[in-house]
């Protein structure tokens, strides 16, 4: 019979624990996904405990101050803490999202954080997105025209053809979606993923846009659109409450009405 067996280096361990200082007020424990390509070592959870009464309202304060005050070589990354870079996504409480507008308040007992799953790992919790930001680039996500511009102004747009689009034009490629896709998990590779996806629909749905017929052509691939299996996990998990299945569902629309 076929054994299968994990990679020793895939089990995660459990790691060390940092007991909040004494006299805390608040206590809530914090299990963090650790890993250092520098040393042999397999993944472990490192367990921190915060108080909040001294700690922000959300899992990137708690970063934060671990990082600030307990252990500095806590690896992840963040910037805006607006929800509006899209740096600091991770995967909390088993859902991949962002770690400044989660609040720590809806999570009960202690916060699970890991990576973005399925991602190759540079370190902690900082996901390699080479190939995603490769798969972007890969659809062309700028304005192509062929027509020159008007010489007196702008290429404009009535109010109606601007809204459509809203609900696209919000997304900020965190890859929160992406990695929460089966087909994306199995076939990254060739499949460009619920991310990828909705921008490329972004550009087709833009009025301004004059190569809509090449960005079809390009997307009408067995895998690099028709892996979508409609599963939905990409629009469940959207922080900024976006709807990359129904971007999908519209490119495969116009591809069938165009036959
Ligand atoms: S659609 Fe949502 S989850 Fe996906 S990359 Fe854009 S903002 Fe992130
Ligand atoms: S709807 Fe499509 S893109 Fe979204 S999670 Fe499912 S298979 Fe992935
Ligand atoms: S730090 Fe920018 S989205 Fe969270």
């Amino acid at each position: 019979m076929v054994e299968f067996t994990l990679p020793r280096n895939s089990k995660i361990e459990k790691g060390r624990e940092f007991p909040a200082a004494g006299g805390a007020g608040n206590p809530k424990s914090f299990d963090i996904y650790r890993w250092d390509p520098e040393t042999e070592d397999n993944p472990r959870m490192d367990s921190y405990q915060l108080d909040l009464d001294s700690c922000g309202p959300m899992v990137l304060d708690a970063l934060i101050k671990v990082k600030n005050e307990t252990d500095p070589t806590l690896t992840f990354r963040r910037s805006c803490r607006e929800g509006i870079c899209g740096s600091c996504a991770m995967n909390i409480d088993g859902t991949n999202t962002l770690a400044c507008t989660k609040a720590i308040s809806e999570i009960k007992g202690a916060v699970k954080v890991y990576p973005l799953p399925h991602m190759p790992v540079v370190k902690d919790l900082v996901p390699d997105l080479t190939h995603f930001y490769a798969q972007y680039s890969a659809i062309k996500p700028w304005l192509q025209t062929k027509t020159p511009p008007p010489p007196d102004r702008e290429r404009l747009q009535s109010k109606q053809e601007r809204s459509s689009l809203d609900g696209l034009y919000e997304c900020i490629l965190c890859a929160c979606c992406s990695t929460s896709c089966p087909s994306y998990w199995w076939n990254s590779d060739r499949y460009l993923g619920p991310a990828t996806l909705l921008q490329a629909y972004r550009w087709i749905a833009d009025s301004r846009d004059e190569a809509t017929g090449d960005r079809l052509d390009d997307l009408e691939d067995p895998f690099r659109l028709y892996r979508c299996h409609t599963i939905m996990n990409c629009t469940r998990t959207c922080p900024k409450g976006l709807n990359p299945a129904k971007a999908i569902a519209e490119i495969k629309k116009l591809l069938v009405a165009r036959r």
